[in-house]
């Protein structure tokens, strides 16, 4: 540790007391006003530090370890994804990484949820037509959805999320098929009367796909144009975890000819950019990467991450590590 007191660098603006928190703890600086730092400004900020908070909209890798100086213990990430981070790269150096599992569980599958809703019952198709005053009457043929009741949902990945994605679709009378790398508990899979297929049986199986993998090297493009394929015509996908687990290219072209009925998509491949293609289609439901943005969630999130910079500055375990 430099000096006496930590130097803990934060990378943009974090909700709630975790300032505060992290003040108890050593020296803070982040940016004022809040912004995005371009990666060298970050790096040039970081030098010195001891501790790192960052977003997802950042990297950190050997540049930023080196940037940073040896002293840098900790790095952690306020989020549970962690694809920005290489912890292989951190952990090498003997930095511990941190992230934020568990507190926006909920609010995420919430928002899976209000996607799955929004395109299946065309809610926001009905809102642009309303708000560009196109003359309607009610009729008993005017914008059909489709209900999910009864319906089966496939979810990829029955980590925190999948599950609780799982837990609201029972709810909704659904029934549940998941796959993933590996079997959940045999009391979770009974608890949520959920039965794990092959990949490619739950694609050909579910009327509702919604992804709940990490993004790792091999789930980038896990749903290609042979996946899309693989489902039902009239089936929907649901992205809330990130974008490049989708070749986005192959679901604009397969939502335009048919392939699969809809989309509800929170996070894309090249965020903030949204494939032109998705942006001309009404079997779209849009959302800009607000999964786990509630105030409440948001600040539980940067709690977390402040606790976790706290501990290690301490001497104690993190209470949420990511191991490499
Ligand atoms: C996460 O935590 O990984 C979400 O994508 C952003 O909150």
């Amino acid at each position: 540790m430099t000096g006496t007191r930590p130097r803990i660098v934060v990378s943009r603006w974090i909700p709630g007391d975790a300032v505060a928190l992290l003040r108890e703890a050593g020296e803070v600086w982040l940016p004022e006003p809040d912004r995005a730092l371009p990666t060298a400004e970050l790096h040039d900020a970081v030098a010195g530090a001891d501790a790192a908070v960052i977003t997802l909209g950042e990297h950190a890798g050997a540049a930023f370890a080196r940037a940073a100086g040896p002293q840098l213990t900790v790095v952690a990430n306020v989020a549970v994804g962690h694809d920005n981070i290489d912890v292989p790269a951190l952990a090498e150096r003997g930095i511990t990484v941190t992230n934020t599992p568990g507190v926006l569980t909920d609010a995420t599958a919430d928002l899976a949820f209000g996607l799955l809703l929004s395109v299946t019952r065309r809610l926001g198709e009905g809102e642009r037509l309303l708000r560009s005053r196109t003359p309607w009457s009610f009729h008993l043929g005017f914008m059909l959805g489709s209900g999910l009741q009864g319906k089966t949902l496939g979810i990829v990945g029955l980590g925190q999320i999948g599950r609780a994605v799982a837990a609201r679709a029972r709810a909704f009378g659904m029934s549940i098929v998941y796959t993933g790398r590996r079997r959940a508990p045999a009391d979770v899979e009974t608890g949520l009367d959920a039965t794990y297929l092959p990949h490619e049986e739950l694609l050909r199986t579910a009327d509702v796909v919604s992804l709940h993998c990490p993004l790792t090297p091999e789930t980038r493009h896990l749903i290609d144009a042979t996946a899309l394929e693989a489902m039902k015509p009239t089936a929907v996908l649901v992205n809330t975890t990130r974008g490049p687990v989708v070749d986005e290219t192959a679901l604009a072209a397969a939502l335009r000819d048919g392939t699969i009925a809809g989309a509800g998509l929170d996070v894309f491949e090249h965020e903030p950019e949204v494939h032109p293609g998705l942006l001309e289609l009404d079997n779209v439901a849009l959302a800009p990467h607000l999964g786990s943005a509630t105030v409440e969630t948001r600040t539980a999130m940067a709690t977390l991450a402040a606790r976790n910079v706290r501990a290690v500055l301490a001497g104690e375990p993190p209470l949420t590590e990511v191991t490499p």
